[in-house]
């Protein structure tokens, strides 16, 4: 299957190797800065490699290689959405980092596109595939929670001032968004995925305490209530004192409870059900490894999109799902805006109309 990659800074190299890793025929990479695209290619010894085109300007690669089946979308937040449809509109599947979109009308209308051209498109919440949350997804899936009464989500991070400064689009409303949009965001897909009911009403409050240098939040928290009745509490931040403490979900049923922790959702803290299974004991103590923050789903992902674009099929984690996590971010956003609580769904929130918000 023939794949190119679009913007080749930080999370490229998880792409890159999911590629490879999945047998995909590396095409083309593209980013407008040459040096990111040689620097890549070297980290995987491929920077002799003449095969693999080169190109500054997406649209000139997609115009000329229309054979192109399959294109992983990289580039900061702000630039997903229009890349995604360009990709589209040439008929090539896509997968696009998170967020889907920076706003609820471009999230939309990718879904559109893709289910009138027959495109897969997948967005990349990884953290799905870890072990620990498939097995959630298996208990939710075959009841074994009995009545749920309430979940939780806590990102709780450390990203520094160097972070921040090593590019301009970092911690802006137009581009990248804060806490929540840039890295809770796949604890909120995780947490809403994994109750699996249609949000209702967010109430939300969000801060910048600790980051001046940003535009936007850098500790965020919120309540979700569901339409049947579950609530959910999400808590997001980039100010843990000094690494990465945890991304952790907490699902409260009836007849079980879990909670799952490590740095991103990778191990399982407690695992309690009233009718016990014969995977329970393995499951207890899964702990899985993971060589950074980003886990190991990149290529879990990668390797769901390909059988679903040759099942013709929806992959995993496809546009409504991106649309869905986004959502809840923005509406989080706008309760701060407006002081109250905000009714889902949302229509027509850009993480732009924040740009007036004075956050303390
Ligand atoms: N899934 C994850 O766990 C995960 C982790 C980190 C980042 N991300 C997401 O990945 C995206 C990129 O993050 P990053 O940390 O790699 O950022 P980065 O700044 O390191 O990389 C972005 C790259 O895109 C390139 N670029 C910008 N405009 C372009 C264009 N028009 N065409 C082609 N290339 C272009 C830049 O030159 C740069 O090399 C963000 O949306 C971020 O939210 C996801």
């Amino acid at each position: 299957m023939k794949y190119a990659l679009i913007g080749c800074g930080r999370i490229a190299e998880n792409h890159i190797k999911a590629a490879i890793e999945n047998n995909l025929e590396l095409t083309a990479v593209c980013d407008i800065d040459e040096e990111h695209m040689e620097e890549l290619l070297c980290k995987f010894h491929l920077e002799h490699d003449t095969d693999i085109l080169r190109y500054c300007d997406y649209k000139e690669m997609l115009f000329e290689h229309p054979e192109l089946e399959l294109c992983a979308i990289a580039t900061e937040s702000g630039l997903h959405a229009q890349i995604a449809l360009d990709c589209m509109e040439s008929g090539v599947n896509i997968m696009i980092e998170k967020p889907i979109a920076m706003n609820m009308e471009d999230a939309e209308k990718i879904i559109r596109k893709s289910e009138e051209h027959g495109i897969v498109v997948s967005v990349c919440h990884q953290n799905r595939f870890n072990e620990a949350i498939q097995a959630v997804r298996r208990a939710r899936e075959t009841g074994r929670f009995g009545k749920l009464s309430h979940g939780a989500v806590h990102v709780r991070w450390f990203r520094d001032e160097a972070y921040y400064k090593q590019a301009p689009w970092r911690g802006t409303w137009k581009l990248d968004g804060g806490c929540l949009m840039n890295q809770c965001i796949h604890g909120i897909d995780l947490l809403v995925w994994l109750i699996d009911a249609k949000p209702v009403r967010v109430y939300g409050v969000t801060r910048q305490r600790q980051h001046p240098y940003l535009e936007a939040e850098d500790a965020g928290m919120a309540i979700v209530e569901f339409e049947n009745g579950v609530i959910a509490e999400i808590e997001g931040t980039t100010n843990i004192y000094r690494d990465d403490l945890e991304e952790c979900l907490l699902f409260c049923g009836e007849k079980g409870t879990v909670k799952i922790s490590g740095t991103s959702a990778n191990r399982v803290d407690y695992w309690e059900f009233a009718e016990g299974d014969n995977t329970d004991r393995e499951i207890k103590t899964l702990d899985e490894r993971t060589i950074n923050i980003y886990g190991n789903g990149h290529g879990r992902l990668y390797a769901d999109v390909i059988s679903a674009i040759k099942e013709h099929r929806q992959p995993c984690v496809d546009a409504k799902a991106g649309r869905n996590a986004l959502e809840i971010v923005l509406a989080i956003y706008k309760s701060q805006k407006t002081g109250n609580p905000v009714e889902l769904p949302l229509k027509n929130f850009s993480s732009e109309d924040m740009e007036t918000v004075k956050l303390v």
